[in-house]
């Protein structure tokens, strides 16, 4: 299991009145910090800056931030408060385009504020801190099952590649790429796993390789340019990665780089999984073309880690994600078990209308 000792990834600490306690993920691995966030813009500032990251996580973030930025709401009309829940909502859409998790989780947030009827202003305060609670501990449970649906395609003795971190620290726990890894583990099994390193912001070097190191999976960084020539050495079995959208027909967004893998995968014959929970599913698109694709600061790679990377002035590009087009993608491991071949009707099939 991932050994971060006690230290959750995210969790609420005490009642209405305490803290979320989150993992700051730029530090890593150098430092293992946890960040004590006690307001709203401090969680804005977290999802937009990737101190909390990975589909999932931004969701339960997005949720607990939620309650952070209503929690001291004066007793007032139930109107009232309901516009603010609207604002505090909006405000944290606005942190990251990408990951549909960050409005779902605020989508049901709002729906749980709209449906407590006549209560009164504290009753619903309590009731969200519930329901962010409860998409905490129900993305934990999907990550075990996402875990146990994809366990099975891990043979003994393969060689797996993942990239970007879609691990423990992405989502409540255990993670989703990550899952099947580590009830393969704990079943006995060996395997080699390696992590893309992820440019520009390593999120495999320095997240996927701390974590799977920490539970003891042997695992082995590599330059994204390296994928390649290490499927065509034969040392690759599978591809599995995470998403952070997966549209109604299959395609799935997911790290920038994650394409170009699928395309290799598929040149060299090796299957391409993406795992993902229901939650990370937006049926109301109908394609990928439509995902909204997140632009970062050019700086993070002009000037990676503080250091000039590139001239200073000069232009790049840095699109935060990509889209694998359903054709690409062998199987998507779900918590509703695995949907293959990659289709609507079979999407709809497993996880339901
Ligand atoms: O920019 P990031 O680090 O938030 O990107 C994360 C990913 O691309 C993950 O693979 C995805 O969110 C799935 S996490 C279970």
């Amino acid at each position: 299991m991932m050994d971060m000792g006690t230290v959750k990834s995210i969790e609420w600490v005490g009642e209405l009145d305490g803290h979320v306690a989150i993992i700051d993920q730029t530090l890593l691995p150098a430092k293992l910090v946890v960040l004590k966030c006690q307001d709203l813009d401090t969680i804005w500032e977290a999802i937009k800056s990737l101190r909390v990251r990975g589909a999932p996580a931004i969701g339960i973030a997005a949720a607990m931030g939620l309650v952070l930025g209503v929690r001291r709401e004066p007793d007032q009309d139930v109107a009232t408060f309901l516009k603010r829940v609207d604002e505090a909502a909006d405000y944290l859409a606005s942190s990251r385009p990408t990951a549909v998790n960050l409005f779902w989780a605020l989508d049901r947030m709002r729906c749980k504020a709209r449906a407590m009827g006549t209560s009164s202003v504290g009753e619903i305060k309590r009731a969200l801190l519930e329901e962010a609670k409860r998409i905490r501990e129900e993305d934990a449970a999907m990550c075990r099952a996402i875990g146990r649906c994809g366990e099975q395609l891990i043979k003994d003795g393969a060689g797996i590649m993942t990239h970007c971190n879609a691990g423990g620290l992405a989502t409540a726990e255990l993670g989703t790429a990550l899952a099947p890894m580590y009830l393969a583990h704990e079943a006995g099994r060996r395997f080699r796993v390696f992590t893309c390193e992820t440019r520009p912001l390593l999120q495999g070097s320095r997240l996927t390789a701390w974590e799977l190191s920490q539970a003891g999976i042997d695992v082995t960084v590599l330059c994204d340019s390296m994928a390649g020539w290490l499927m065509a050495r034969g040392e690759v079995d599978l591809v599995i990665t995470g998403a952070d959208r997966v549209a109604a027909n299959g395609d799935a967004a997911n790290k920038i780089g994650t394409y170009g893998l699928a395309v290799l995968a598929d040149a060299h014959k090796v299957p391409f999984y993406v795992a993902a929970p229901s939650s990370s599913f937006d049926r109301s698109i109908s394609s990928g073309s439509r995902i909204p694709i997140e632009e970062r600061d050019a700086d993070e790679i002009r000037r990676g880690f503080g250091r000039l990377t590139a001239p200073p002035d000069v232009s790049c590009l840095c699109p935060a994600f990509d889209v694998t087009p359903a054709r690409l993608i062998h199987g998507l491991i779900t918590e509703r078990g695995l949907v293959q071949p990659v289709n609507e009707l079979r999407i709809r099939e497993v996880l339901g209308e």
